[in-house]
This record gives C-alpha cells, structure tokens and sequence, in this order.
C-alpha cells in the first residue's frame, strides 16, 4: 500500500487503466498505459507508442515522463501506476522496464522523491518504492 489517500491511489490506478485505451501496440497487442502524480496534485499520463521497425518502440512510462518533462515537471513525483495487457495475466503485475525505471528515476531524482510504483495485476496490486526497483540508480547527480 502506497502513502497515497485512497481516493487519490484509486483515482491514479484508473487514470493509468484509461491511459491503455490511447496505446498504439499493433505488434505486440499489449497495450500499457502508466499515470505519473505530483505532489501538487497533477497527473500526467503516458501510453505505449510502437512502431514498425520494433525496437523503436516507447513505453508507456517513457511517454508519460517526456510528457511531464515537457510540461515543465522537474521534479514532485509522488506516484506512478502502470497498467497493461487486456485485464492482465492472473499471477502477474506490470513492472516497469529498465529503461522505464531508469527514466523515471530522473524525474524523481530531479525533486528528491521515491515514488511509490502502482503495478496493477488482474488480480493484485502490488506497491514498490523506484528506489527498490533501481537501487542505486545513477542519476543527475553522479555527474557532478
Ligand atoms: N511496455 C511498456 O509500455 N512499459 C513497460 O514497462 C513494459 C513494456 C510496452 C512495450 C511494448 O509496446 C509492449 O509493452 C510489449 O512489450
């Protein structure tokens, strides 16, 4: 369970579920959808983006991120939720990539925040700090 009042963790699971409708994933049919939220309040999501030549294909949570950035977010991630597959394979839950946790963690390390990350199965949620999925993540602070 996250740090998040209920009301604003079950508004953020559905906001990443709703984000899956806007996915473009023709190739792999996995359709993911990820909702990043700030402290002020705000919400940003991101769906995957694919493409014909395969491995220049955007998750989810990159998308949201690019999107935050470009909205002037530089920090204040409080929480991701990621959802994905059509209800989700029983037994499983949506974990960020690597390279997903990698660009979070950007965003995150840029406000001093741990977001609690949201992985929504079919049938559990499972909450995990970023920083237990990418300890010790390099970051805009390794470079001095
Ligand atoms: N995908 C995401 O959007 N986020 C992740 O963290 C894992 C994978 C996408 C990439 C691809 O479009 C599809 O899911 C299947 O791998």
């Amino acid at each position: 369970m996250s740090g998040l009042a209920e009301p604003q963790r079950k508004a953020l699971i559905a906001a990443a579920k709703g984000a899956m409708e806007h996915a473009y994933a023709p190739y792999s049919n996995f359709k993911v959808g990820a909702a990043l939220l700030f402290a002020d309040g705000g919400v940003i999501t991101g769906s995957n983006v694919e493409n014909a030549s395969y491995g220049l294909s955007l998750c989810a949570e990159t998308v949201a991120s690019a999107a935050a950035m470009q909205a002037g977010r530089r920090g204040g991630l409080i929480a991701v939720a990621v959802a994905g597959g059509a209800g989700g394979v029983p037994g499983t839950v949506v974990t960020p990539c690597g390279r997903c946790r990698q660009i979070l963690s950007e965003l995150a390390q840029l406000g001093e925040t741990d977001p609690d990350v949201i992985c929504i199965g079919a049938d559990e949620i499972v909450d995990i700090p970023l920083g237990t999925l990418l300890p010790r993540a390099f970051g805009p602070g390794t470079l001095g």
